[in-house]
Protein backbone atom coordinates (compact mmCIF):
# COMPACT_ATOMS: atom_id res chain seq x y z
CA UNK A 1 0.00 0.00 0.00
CA UNK A 2 1.37 3.31 -0.90
CA UNK A 3 0.35 6.94 -0.16
CA UNK A 4 -0.33 9.58 -2.73
CA UNK A 5 -2.69 11.47 -1.07
CA UNK A 6 -1.81 15.19 -2.58
CA UNK A 7 -2.58 18.82 -0.77
CA UNK A 8 -1.98 21.58 -2.35
CA UNK A 9 -0.37 24.66 -0.66
CA UNK A 10 2.44 24.79 2.18
CA UNK A 11 0.14 24.41 5.21
CA UNK A 12 0.94 20.57 5.61
CA UNK A 13 3.14 18.58 3.15
CA UNK A 14 1.68 15.35 1.66
CA UNK A 15 3.37 11.92 -0.37
CA UNK A 16 1.68 13.40 -3.40
CA UNK A 17 4.30 16.20 -2.70
CA UNK A 18 7.43 13.99 -1.69
CA UNK A 19 7.28 12.06 -4.93
CA UNK A 20 4.67 9.41 -4.15
CA UNK A 21 2.79 8.67 -7.55
CA UNK A 22 6.72 8.34 -8.92
CA UNK A 23 6.96 5.82 -6.68
CA UNK A 24 3.83 4.09 -7.37
CA UNK A 25 4.64 4.49 -10.67
CA UNK A 26 8.25 2.96 -10.34
CA UNK A 27 7.13 0.27 -8.10
CA UNK A 28 4.59 -0.81 -11.00
CA UNK A 29 6.92 -0.99 -13.36
CA UNK A 30 9.41 -3.33 -11.62
CA UNK A 31 6.34 -5.37 -10.30
CA UNK A 32 5.73 -5.90 -13.96
CA UNK A 33 9.53 -6.19 -14.97
CA UNK A 34 9.83 -8.84 -12.38
CA UNK A 35 6.80 -10.81 -13.52
CA UNK A 36 5.53 -10.66 -9.44
CA UNK A 37 1.25 -11.24 -9.04
CA UNK A 38 1.37 -8.12 -6.39
CA UNK A 39 -0.67 -5.27 -6.94
CA UNK A 40 0.07 -1.79 -5.24
CA UNK A 41 -2.68 -0.54 -3.63
CA UNK A 42 -3.03 3.43 -3.51
CA UNK A 43 -4.03 5.34 0.03
CA UNK A 44 -5.03 8.90 0.78
CA UNK A 45 -2.83 9.46 3.97
CA UNK A 46 -1.52 6.96 6.25
CA UNK A 47 -0.92 9.25 8.71
CA UNK A 48 2.52 9.76 8.30
CA UNK A 49 2.74 12.99 5.77
CA UNK A 50 5.57 14.50 7.06
CA UNK A 51 7.90 11.43 6.05
CA UNK A 52 6.37 10.63 3.41
CA UNK A 53 6.15 8.97 0.91
CA UNK A 54 5.00 6.33 3.06
CA UNK A 55 4.34 2.71 2.01
CA UNK A 56 3.51 -0.81 3.69
CA UNK A 57 3.97 -3.98 3.20
CA UNK A 58 0.69 -5.92 2.85
CA UNK A 59 -0.98 -7.65 4.83
CA UNK A 60 0.94 -7.28 8.78
CA UNK A 61 4.32 -5.64 7.30
CA UNK A 62 5.76 -2.55 8.43
CA UNK A 63 5.65 0.99 7.55
CA UNK A 64 8.34 2.67 5.16
CA UNK A 65 9.07 6.39 5.05
CA UNK A 66 10.61 8.08 3.04
CA UNK A 67 10.94 6.04 -0.09
CA UNK A 68 12.54 7.14 -3.21
CA UNK A 69 12.61 5.52 -6.63
CA UNK A 70 16.52 4.49 -5.72
CA UNK A 71 15.19 2.35 -3.47
CA UNK A 72 12.79 0.39 -4.85
CA UNK A 73 14.76 -2.30 -6.71
CA UNK A 74 16.04 -3.28 -2.87
CA UNK A 75 12.15 -2.56 -1.49
CA UNK A 76 11.16 -5.59 -4.32
CA UNK A 77 14.06 -7.56 -3.77
CA UNK A 78 13.74 -7.92 0.10
CA UNK A 79 10.08 -8.30 -0.29
CA UNK A 80 9.84 -11.01 -2.84
CA UNK A 81 12.54 -12.44 0.01
CA UNK A 82 10.06 -12.03 2.55
CA UNK A 83 12.17 -9.76 4.70
CA UNK A 84 10.25 -7.29 5.50
CA UNK A 85 11.82 -6.69 9.11
CA UNK A 86 15.36 -6.39 7.53
CA UNK A 87 13.64 -3.25 4.63
CA UNK A 88 12.21 -1.31 7.38
CA UNK A 89 15.66 -1.18 9.19
CA UNK A 90 17.45 -0.58 5.39
CA UNK A 91 15.84 2.14 4.77
CA UNK A 92 16.72 5.31 7.11
CA UNK A 93 13.99 7.60 8.51
CA UNK A 94 13.78 10.39 6.48
CA UNK A 95 15.04 14.11 7.90
CA UNK A 96 12.16 15.88 9.50
CA UNK A 97 13.11 18.89 8.08
CA UNK A 98 13.27 17.79 4.10
S1 LIG B 1 -0.18 12.23 2.93
FE1 LIG B 1 0.80 10.30 2.90
S2 LIG B 1 0.73 9.67 4.94
FE2 LIG B 1 -0.42 11.48 4.92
Amino acid sequence: MACVNFRAGNRMTSCGARGGWEMVTALEEGIVERGLDWRVEKAHCMGKCHLGPTMRLLPNGPYIMGVQESDLNSVLDMREENAADALASALPLPDDNA
